[in-house]
């Protein structure tokens, strides 16, 4: 329960109400990773908005009496999880069942392994998203932590990630993410996806992916291709995905569950028992998010320009992350605060005391997370030169 009350000290949300309640007419808000173009505004995509438009013309009923969602939003998921599988069809072992975000999709884990698998352990990196222990606690707060920590400017040193899960037992989860690590925006490449897989199938783990970010690391398909991997070697894991963020519509809470499963027995009763804990939960799922997704994911012209659309995003990012690079470098504290460079998605973590974040704050107008995470989805170019400058004096 510790963790959970200390993550929950300066979350995200307190972070947001704490800047929404300064007074400080060029106060800074880096705290939240939803993408904001240079005037600020979370835009909603060209995409978003003609499906959004057609549902408007067309739409017949609202009623739905589906626990898992719509069929269309299942193809959807498993056209964007699997890529290579689009033209095949192949999908028997595959299941997807619609929740609300990547959040609904962990929060239903925890209770799914809490029935079928209480005395597994969920292993968690260090450090995580804030909200990981909370989403995740149902299952009975039995947590395993492994290190995530760069071995250099450039790389992930995988070793103490497989190190600390030495301990973890056969039957325990471990959570990944499949790329754009929160908080850190380091990743695992290919190889190192490769040694993963290996390690996890000889040690029976069941990997259990949060998969948020999906096309801000290099593109939809590529974002995807570690799935690939780890379905030649294990015999089940499953993926939390959202739309939040690669359509822009976190209010929606469009993600998903999928479950991939070698035995399908398994699978069957896994998804009888989401069925259940969806109907006493929350009945069923909202359908306005997961039109929109299956609308533009299922027709080949609109998914390119979704594709070209969420590229424009990640070009964007990746432009601003190379200029406040360049800032920090001419300010001459580049070496001081950043560990580590070869970052996707967005965010990165400074390393900076919490005297100094505080100072930020309490001086400068200027929130981030405690961790020392920053969203540069956050921060536009034109506030760069001024957040350096703040950096360079609390440094
Ligand atoms: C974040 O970490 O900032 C995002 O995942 C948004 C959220 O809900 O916390």
């Amino acid at each position: 329960m510790k963790i959970i009350e200390k993550q929950k000290e300066f979350s995200i949300m307190q972070l947001i109400d704490r800047y929404n309640n300064d007074e400080r007419q060029n106060k800074l808000n880096l705290t939240v990773g939803v993408y904001t173009d240079q005037s600020g505004c979370c835009p909603i995509l060209d995409s978003v908005r003609e499906a959004e438009y057609y549902r408007a013309k067309n739409q017949i009923s609202k009623a739905t009496f589906s626990l898992t969602g719509a069929s269309e939003y299942h193809e959807a998921v498993r056209n964007v999880l699997f890529p290579s599988m689009r033209e095949y069809g192949i999908h028997h072992n595959i299941q997807v069942v619609q929740t609300l975000g990547a959040s609904g999709a962990l929060h239903l884990v925890s209770r799914l392994i809490k029935y079928n698998s209480p005395t597994a352990r969920i292993w968690i990196s260090t450090p995580t998203w804030e909200n990981h222990p909370a989403l995740l606690s149902d299952h009975s707060h039995n947590f395993g932590f492994y290190r995530y920590q760069p071995a250099n400017q450039e790389e992930l040193c995988l070793d103490s990630v497989l190190e600390d899960l030495h301990s973890a037992s056969p039957g325990d989860f471990v959570l990944l993410q499949a790329c754009c690590h929160n908080p850190t925006g380091m990743d695992p490449d290919l190889s190192q996806w490769n040694r993963l897989a290996d390690f996890c199938a000889e040690r029976r783990l069941i990997p259990l992916f949060d998969f948020a970010y999906q096309g801000f690391a290099h593109s939809i398909e590529q974002d995807a291709a570690l799935f690939d991997i780890f379905r030649d070697r294990l015999d089940k894991f499953l993926i939390c995905s959202s739309f939040s963020k690669n359509m822009g519509i976190y209010g929606e809470r469009t993600g998903a569950l999928t479950f991939v499963f070698r035995d399908e027995k398994e699978l069957k009763d896994w998804i009888n028992i989401s069925k259940e804990l969806i109907r006493s939960s929350y009945s069923t799922p909202p359908i306005h998010g997961s039109f929109i997704v299956s609308h533009i994911i299922n027709d080949p012209i609109r998914f390119t320009n979704w594709q070209q659309e969420l590229t424009g995003i990640s070009k964007d990012l990746q432009r601003r992350r190379t200029m406040f690079f360049s800032e920090l470098t001419k300010a001459g504290i580049i070496d001081r605060v950043l560990p580590y460079r070869k970052q996707n998605g967005m965010f990165l973590c400074l390393d900076l005391s919490q005297e100094k974040i505080n100072s930020l704050r309490e001086n400068h107008g200027i929130y981030f997370l405690n961790s020392g995470r920053i969203s540069i989805a956050s921060l536009s170019i034109s506030n760069m030169p001024r957040f350096c400058e703040a950096l360079k004096d609390v440094v």
